[in-house]
């Protein structure tokens, strides 16, 4: 890639899906993995090399920018699916970093292949899933994953990651801690069962099927059904800015949870156990009891339907929705003693 390629002072607002305003000082955009390979090679010769550090973007659908960024950010634009293996009960579905993860999905349900029709319609790219194992309705990326290759930033070298070198957690993986900023993921490989295991416990899922009165839902059911769901609950970003799910949902303890139930006793506190010790609150219900949901501060609030979304009414600095997101986490340390964590990457 001819040093051209590097843009300098370019702005970020049509690369973020809160629509904030922001500039990166050097910006590119890579189109092969020789792209990428060339500019490690440059940062490398070059002692002092303006291009450093390194950020890689996808659909920037999990990011706020609260200030400009000073080094180059990478536009990751490697695209290509295909079918890779074709066993006796699975396939391996392989899809470039820089592919929607909607079109990846889309294509899966297309074929009749299994295992992330729960996902549709999640903002974003195929390079971005597995950094915070995206999930809904009951799925999560590591449920199908099967590897992943990267190329390291500081000496240009590739590395096949599979499902045990990630470390998967809830919106985790190694590359939010140990790893984070050291890779770009250039592909991502998907182990898709042949034999359809259906995931509809989800309860808005069993209640559409239910309404729409379907005896034997089949893959293209569920991808459409979470889509209307998602459509109808979470503000689209091409109307109103926005990153999905804000913060995480916060696990606390059994004993952190009676406490809190005999603090309020008249609220029906909604509840996940995931063992006799953690128990998963819906952020959401937190927020919305401390009297955000759907408020608005300046062009900055919370989204009517849904008070886990942050949202951008127009003109909103990232800065002023650092803010929010800082008053919004106080409220609910203040009520519930609980420490809600950021979902996205604030930079
Ligand atoms: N709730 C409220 N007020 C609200 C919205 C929800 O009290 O305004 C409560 C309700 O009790 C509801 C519960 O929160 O039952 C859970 O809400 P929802 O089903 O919408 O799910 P969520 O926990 O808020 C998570 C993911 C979403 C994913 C949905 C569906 C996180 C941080 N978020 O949201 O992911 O789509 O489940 O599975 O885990 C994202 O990560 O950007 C994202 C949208």
């Amino acid at each position: 890639m001819p040093l051209t390629n590097i843009l300098e002072n370019v702005s970020l607002k049509p690369y973020n899906t809160f629509g904030v305003v922001a500039k990166t000082r050097y910006f590119a955009t890579i189109k092969t993995i020789n792209d990428l390979y060339t500019i490690v090679k440059l940062n490398q010769k070059t002692a002092n090399s303006p291009y450093q550090p390194i950020m890689i973007l996808g659909g920037g659908s999990n990011l706020l920018f609260a200030k400009n960024y000073q080094g180059l950010i990478i536009h990751n634009a490697l695209k290509g699916m295909a079918k890779v293996k074709d066993a006796t009960d699975y396939v391996l579905v392989k899809a470039y970093g820089g592919e929607i993860w909607n079109d990846l999905v889309q294509f899966c349900i297309h074929n009749n292949w299994s295992g992330i029709e729960n996902l549709s319609l999640i903002p974003g790219c195929v390079g971005a899933a597995p950094i915070q194992n995206i999930g809904a309705y009951g799925v999560e990326l590591k449920d199908v994953f099967y590897a992943l290759e990267a190329m390291h930033l500081a000496t240009g070298k590739l590395r096949t990651f599979y499902h045990n070198d990630c470390q998967f957690a809830y919106r985790e993986s190694i590359f939010k801690k140990e790893l984070k900023g050291q890779y770009c993921i250039l592909s991502v490989t998907l182990q898709l069962p042949k034999k359809a295991k259906l995931k509809t416990n989800y309860g808005a899922i069993k209640q559409t099927i239910a309404q729409e009165g379907i005896k034997k839902p089949n893959i293209a059911d569920i991808g459409r059904i979470v889509s209307a769901i998602r459509t109808q609950k979470l503000p689209n970003p091409k109307v109103l800015g926005n990153s999905g799910s804000f913060f995480k949902n916060p696990i606390i303890s059994q004993k952190a949870f009676t406490q809190l139930q005999t603090q309020y006793p008249s609220l029906n506190i909604p509840n996940y156990p995931l063992s006799k010790k953690e128990i998963k609150i819906p952020a959401a219900w937190l927020i919305e009891q401390c009297g955000w949901k759907g408020k608005r501060v300046g062009d900055t609030g919370t989204y009517k339907n849904h008070a886990l979304v942050l949202v951008n009414h127009g003109k909103a600095s990232g800065k002023a929705i650092q803010q929010l997101s800082k008053d919004i986490q106080a409220s609910v340390w203040q009520k519930f003693n609980i420490a809600l964590q950021t979902e996205v990457t604030i930079l």
